[in-house]
């Protein structure tokens, strides 16, 4: 089931920006990776950067963890421009990328370890940091055993602890679930989205609109090295055609039922399929969904389960471009689990 993202700003205070990127471009050879991007992440926020293989995502990362300098354009994380306040900057931020940076011969423990005396902790602080973040991260069993013996997501989170070690304040997550299984997805879900009630900001690339959705309060979409789209995760989703809702009822003769009395009830789009045992009705924002909900309960349905559909990169290319995502390799699909 779909959560829906939380506003922007709860508390209450007037938010600064943790990330300000403007006009950066950069060139590998010929190849223009970024070509004029823009974008901000407010301190506190989730942003989404959504795109296709090569769109210059994990340049974008690179160039704001001053590991590569752009040839034009300013950047500013935390308050630090990138530029001219690299090493300051390297200790505002945490990283993690598409590929596990973990060493495999070492244990989840001395992983941890290693990383906090690189960035200069005390040994006495290392090991209670170490600790600590196998603890928070479900790896105290493993501590010990050598990362190679680490399932996906044991080495993920492994990934994720590491990144916390410095307790940055902004998060640079690069395709954190690309190629996870969903119930790995899940697990890193879960994390970040602690990580985000602790107070940490994320900047958060992806290509799958679904994880945007379930994470990031505002996306950023970018397609060869140029943004194309930016703004509030449910606007965007509403100029795609929003989502489509589906019921399974726990007898399927009540299908024909359940779509006349949401006929009767203003809900004329429904539509079933005996063949599935799915009610489908397409929802465009959450009074709507909460709505269906409500008239499908109120009449004493008896529903095994609901899940909601989130429209693909591909759709939301077409909605934005007209065209659809340009000679990208195909995007690897996350398995959808089935309706409960
Ligand atoms: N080290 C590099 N040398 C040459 N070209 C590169 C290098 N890294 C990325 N590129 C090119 O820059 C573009 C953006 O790549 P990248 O930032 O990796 O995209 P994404 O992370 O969105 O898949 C692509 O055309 C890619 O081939
Ligand atoms: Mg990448």
């Amino acid at each position: 089931m779909t959560r829906i993202a939380t506003a922007p700003n709860d508390r209450g205070a007037a938010v600064g920006n943790a990330v300000e990127v403007r006009g950066i471009v950069k060139h590998y050879g010929t190849t223009k990776a970024l070509d004029g991007v823009d974008l901000t992440v407010k301190e506190g926020t989730v942003l989404g950067v959504l795109g296709p293989n090569g769109a210059g995502k994990t340049t974008l990362v690179r160039v704001l963890s001053t590991l590569i300098k752009p040839d034009a354009g300013t950047a500013v994380v935390g308050g630090y421009d990138v530029l001219r306040q690299p090493k300051q900057l390297r200790r505002t931020i945490g990283l993690t990328g598409q590929y596990a940076s973990v060493d495999e011969l070492l244990s989840g423990y001395e992983n941890l370890y290693l990383i906090g005396r690189l960035l200069d902790l005390p040994r006495r602080e290392a090991r209670a940091r170490a600790t600590e973040l196998l603890e928070r991260f479900s790896l105290t069993e493993a501590a010990k055993r050598t990362a190679k013996t680490y399932s996906g997501g044991m080495r993920r989170r492994l990934d994720l602890a590491a990144s916390m070690i410095g307790r940055p304040r902004v998060l640079y997550l690069d395709e954190p679930t690309t190629g996870l299984d969903p119930r790995t997805r899940n697990e890193v879900w879960d994390e970040v989205q602690r990580m985000v009630a602790e107070g940490t900001t994320v900047l958060l690339t992806t290509q799958y609109m679904e994880e945007a959705e379930q994470l990031a309060n505002e996306l950023t979409v970018i397609d060869r090295g140029k943004v194309i789209a930016n703004g509030l995760v449910s606007d965007l989703k509403a100029k795609v055609g929003g989502q489509t809702l589906q019921v399974r009822p726990a007898r399927p003769a009540d299908l024909p039922e359940m779509a006349r009395c949401l006929r009767e009830n203003g809900v004329s789009t429904a539509t079933y399929s005996a063949d599935t045992g799915l009610l489908a009705v397409p929802i465009t924002g959450e009074e709507q969904l909460t709505a269906v909900i409500g008239v499908l309960g109120g009449r004493g349905f008896a529903i095994a389960g609901i899940d909601t559909k989130v429209p693909s990169l591909d759709e939301v290319f077409l909605a934005i471009t007209g065209k659809p995502v340009a000679d990208a390799e195909p995007v690897p699909s996350l398995a959808k689990e089935p309706v409960a």
